[in-house]
C-alpha cells in the first residue's frame, strides 16, 4: 500500500471511497395528496414495486408464522400490510402512522379487498404511545424508518419497539441503507423511471438519500434490539437492509401460493423479483419462501 500522501489528488478523490452525508426527507411524514398519489399509484397500478412488496410479503410471513399479533410501523397505504395480511389470516394486524391522508387510503384500501384482520392506528413510531408495554408478538416495517429526521429518532424508534414487543417476539424491519456514491443512487432511483410516475422517481432518489448506513443499523440493533436480532442487506451494494428474527417454516399451502405470486408477475417484475432473492442470499439471506 503507497503512502496516501504521495498519491496525486485527482487520484485519491477516485480511489478514497467517501460516504454521501445524509439528506433527511422534506416531507418526514407523506400528507402531501400529490405525493401519496403518486406512492399509491406505483404500487397498486403499474406495479412497479410488485417484486419488492411480493419479496417482503414472503420473507415476512417466515418470520411471522405462530404470531398471533403483528404491528407494522408507517404502514403508508398499507399495500405491503395488505399483502402480508391477505397471505396470513388467523395474524391480527395493526397498522401505525402518523399521516391521515395515508390512513385514509390505507382504509379504503383494506375495505375493498375485503380483510377483516387489519386495523390501523394514527401515531408516532418513535414513541409508539398507542402500543401497549409488550403487547405484541410481532414488529414489521417496510421503507419506513428513513423518513424519521436523524439517528435519534432511529433510535428511539428501535427503544419503542423493543418495548412494545413481548418476550421472545419477532421481528422483520426493512429500509434502504445508504449508498456510498451519488451515482449509485442515480443509478437505483431511476432505473425504472420510464415506467413510473415522475413524482415516484423523485420521491425513490429522496429516500435513497434520507437512508441511514447499514452500520447505523447494525449498532442500534446490537445495542437495543432483541439478541436474537440480526441484520443482512443486499450483496455487494446493501440498497436494502433487513433486520429480523427467525425464520419459521411456512405451511406448504402458502408457499405454494407464493410460487404462484411468482409466476403470475409479469417477466421484467419477476425478473427484480429474482435479483432480489439472488443480491439478498448473496448476502447471507437464508430460507429463500420461493425456492
Ligand atoms: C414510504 S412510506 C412506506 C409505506 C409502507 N410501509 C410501504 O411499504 O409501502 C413511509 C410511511 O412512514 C410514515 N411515517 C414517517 N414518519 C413517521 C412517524 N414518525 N410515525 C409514523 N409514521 C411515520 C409516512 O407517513 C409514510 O406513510
Amino acid at each position: 500500500m503507497p503512502n496516501p500522501a504521495l498519491i496525486p489528488t485527482f487520484i485519491r478523490e477516485l480511489v478514497v471511497e467517501r460516504t454521501l452525508p445524509r439528506e433527511p426527507e422534506p416531507d418526514l411524514v407523506m400528507a402531501d395528496p400529490e405525493q401519496v398519489a403518486a406512492y399509491v399509484e406505483a404500487g397498486r397500478i403499474d406495479g412497479v414495486m410488485a417484486a419488492a412488496y411480493l419479496f417482503h410479503s414472503a420473507q415476512a410471513s417466515q418470520v411471522i408464522q405462530r404470531c398471533k399479533s403483528v404491528l407494522d410501523l408507517g404502514c403508508g397505504p398499507a399495500t405491503q400490510l395488505a399483502q402480508i395480511a391477505e397471505l396470513n389470516p388467523d395474524v391480527h394486524f395493526t397498522g401505525v402512522d402518523l399521516s391521515s391522508t395515508m390512513l385514509a387510503d390505507a382504509n379504503k384500501h383494506i375495505l375493498k379487498l375485503g380483510l377483516t384482520n387489519v386495523q390501523f392506528r394514527q401515531g408516532d413510531i418513535t414513541t409508539l404511545e398507542v402500543v401497549d408495554d409488550q403487547s405484541v408478538d410481532a414488529v414489521i416495517s417496510t421503507v419506513a424508518l428513513h423518513h424519521l429526521p436523524t439517528l435519534q429518532h432511529l433510535e428511539n424508534t428501535f427503544k419503542a419497539v423493543r418495548r412494545v414487543l413481548k418476550p421472545g417476539g419477532a421481528l422483520y424491519l426493512t429500509d434502504f441503507g445508504r449508498l456510498k456514491s451519488l451515482k449509485s443512487v442515480i443509478f437505483f432511483a431511476y432505473m425504472n423511471a420510464r415506467f413510473q410516475p415522475h413524482l415516484f422517481s423523485l420521491d425513490y432518489e429522496r429516500s435513497l438519500r434520507a437512508a441511514f448506513l447499514k452500520e447505523e443499523f447494525a449498532d442500534l440493533t446490537r445495542r437495543l434490539l432483541p439478541g436474537d436480532a440480526s441484520l443482512v442487506a443486499t450483496f455487494k451494494v446493501p440498497f436494502l437492509v433487513i433486520i429480523k428474527t427467525a425464520d419459521k417454516p411456512l405451511p406448504a399451502s402458502l408457499r405454494e401460493r407464493l410460487k404462484t405470486m411468482r409466476q403470475a408477475l409479469k417477466p421484467r417484475y419477476r425478473r427484480d423479483l429474482d435479483d432480489l432473492r439472488r443480491f439478498f442470499r448473496l448476502g447471507g439471506l437464508r430460507h429463500d419462501p420461493f425456492a
